[in-house]
């Protein structure tokens, strides 16, 4: 049995205020307060996880222990399956310093080259940390394949280049509605809910 959230108050452990917002989003039916990681001034841990699922607890846990508040953490990314699953746990860092994701899709897509398999998923996990040390981690993805050249001007990362399996445009093209009704962190936080926000 997962351990419930029963509090009122929680924590996005993340700066990145695309992800900040998209959590915002999903949790709010839950009637559930967030203040993110950025607002509290958390400082940032260092994510030397070697998976999705390390990073998440690393983030989650050491902003509940700085915030004394439950925390929940987002660490996902884009896998490329011609390219061996990157840039994967390393997606945020191929847009560099300047955080500039024209940047990082530029460079996945000169890597590709001619390759016919332009497969590749998003992975999302998710982690719900107790400042007692407590955790709980799901993980969800959503495949599709890569196009060029980018489309659309919504979402974030690496969205302009993104088309869901069964549609013809990009994460970018969609309305947010329609992404977070079938995106990879839609599908970790189903379970996330399941498990610990409704009434068991
Ligand atoms: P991190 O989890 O903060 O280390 O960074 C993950 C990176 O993966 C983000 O900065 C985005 O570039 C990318 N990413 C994760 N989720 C999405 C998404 O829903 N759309 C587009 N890019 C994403």
């Amino acid at each position: 049995m997962a351990r419930h959230f029963d509090g009122n108050k929680l924590v996005i452990a993340s700066h990145n205020k695309g992800k900040v917002r998209e959590i915002g989003e999903l949790l709010e039916p839950f009637g559930v307060e967030t203040i993110s990681a950025g607002d509290l001034d958390l400082p940032e841990p260092v994510e030397d996880g070697l998976t999705f699922i390390a990073n998440a607890e690393i983030k989650a846990l050491a902003a509940a222990k700085a915030a004394g508040l439950p925390a929940l953490a987002d660490d996902s990314g884009l896998e490329v399956h011609a390219l061996g699953g990157e840039p994967g746990i390393y997606s945020a860092r191929w847009a560099g310093p300047t955080k500039d994701f024209s940047v990082a899709m530029a460079a996945v897509n000169e890597k590709l080259g001619n390759v016919e398999d332009r497969g590749a998923n998003f992975t999302c996990a998710l982690t719900l940390a107790w400042p007692d040390g407590h955790m709980e981690s799901f993980e969800g993805k959503v495949f599709g394949s890569l196009t060029w050249p980018m489309r659309g001007e919504k979402g974030f990362g690496y969205d302009p280049v993104f088309v869901p399996t069964g549609f013809d445009v990009t994460f970018a093209e969609m309305e947010p509605a329609e992404k977070h009704a079938m995106s990879h962190r839609a599908e970790a936080f189903k379970q996330l809910i399941d498990a610990c926000f409704k009434p068991a």
